[in-house]
């Protein structure tokens, strides 16, 4: 999938927790949706322009796209900070993937106010009151909200209603957290799954899951991979939610582990 920006630097910046949005990641395009968007337009006025609408569905409408593959929907990754914001905008990616965390996360600053930075970064000049606000007046495209730490959800998910219901969001919404421990990680660094998915349950069921794994990527043991029991997990905690799902697994990764990912996307018509 594009990588808008440089994948290999990234990775190599965030190898720890290497955590499913890393730009590696290759959102399979696994079950449905993706989003996107072009140019500044007055706004989308069709019955696809919702939330909860499937990501490709959305960018097929808008033309976008020709036909309904997953691969043909280009990425922006990490637009995050104002710059990479401007930059995500006024590119041609017609989804803009982008890291939630809280101002401060766990130290004395913590306020609470979620904000658009990547681990271990805990500040930025973008707040998400500001990227949504900016992202929703001046384009189409597609949105990906990849949370990294459980206390970003509440408060993010209250603005994303808050602006549902003032009518603007106008397109399809992922929300993505890695909620799982996935290969190669040894430390605890997902978000807690039942709370991400009580959360989204509670305060904004009308969006796209995009729960994954956290994964890390050792070059000296390329053939570990996504086990079965991993994907098992996966399917108890989503398989009876009522969202459409996706999930995004690491693209150097998937190969090996297909016979798995292929029983998990069997389990659901989604
Ligand atoms: C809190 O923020 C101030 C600047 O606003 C900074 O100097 C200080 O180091 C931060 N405190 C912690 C615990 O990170
Ligand atoms: C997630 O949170 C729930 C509810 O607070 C708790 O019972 C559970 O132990 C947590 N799970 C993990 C893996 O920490
Ligand atoms: C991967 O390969 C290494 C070295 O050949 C081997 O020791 C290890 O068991 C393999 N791991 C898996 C998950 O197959």
């Amino acid at each position: 999938m594009a990588c808008r920006k440089s994948c290999s630097e990234h990775q190599t910046k965030w190898v720890l927790a290497g955590s499913a949005s890393v730009a590696l990641l290759f959102t399979i395009g696994m079950v449905l949706g993706f989003t996107l968007q072009r140019g500044t337009r007055s706004g989308c006025e069709q019955d696809i322009c919702r939330p909860d609408a499937d990501m490709l569905e959305y960018l097929l409408s808008l033309g976008q796209i020709s036909h309904r593959d997953g691969l043909s929907v280009t990425w922006y990754h990490a637009a995050n900070s104002q710059e990479e914001m401007k930059a995500a905008l006024s590119s041609n990616s017609m989804v803009l993937e982008a890291d939630v965390t809280v101002h401060g996360l766990n130290t004395a600053n913590e306020t609470g106010v979620p904000i658009m930075a990547h681990p271990p970064a805990i500040y930025s000049d973008n707040t998400l009151q500001q990227w949504l606000e900016t992202v929703l007046a001046s384009s189409l495209k597609g949105i990906k909200l990849d949370f990294k730490s459980l206390k970003a959800v509440g408060p993010s998910l209250d603005l994303l209603q808050q602006l549902t219901e003032a009518g603007k969001v106008r397109r399809p919404v992922w929300l993505n957290a890695d909620i799982l421990r996935g290969p190669n990680v040894p430390l605890p660094i997902e978000v807690n799954a039942t709370q991400f998915l009580a959360l989204v349950q509670e305060k904004y069921p009308q969006a796209t899951l995009s729960p994954g794994w956290t994964t890390l990527y050792m070059p000296l043991f390329p053939n570990s991979t996504y086990t079965q029991a991993m994907v098992e997990k996966m399917q108890e905690l989503v398989g009876a939610l009522p969202q459409r799902v996706t999930f995004p697994v690491r693209a150097v990764m998937v190969r090996a582990a297909w016979p798995h990912f292929s029983w998990l996307l069997g389990q659901s018509e989604r």
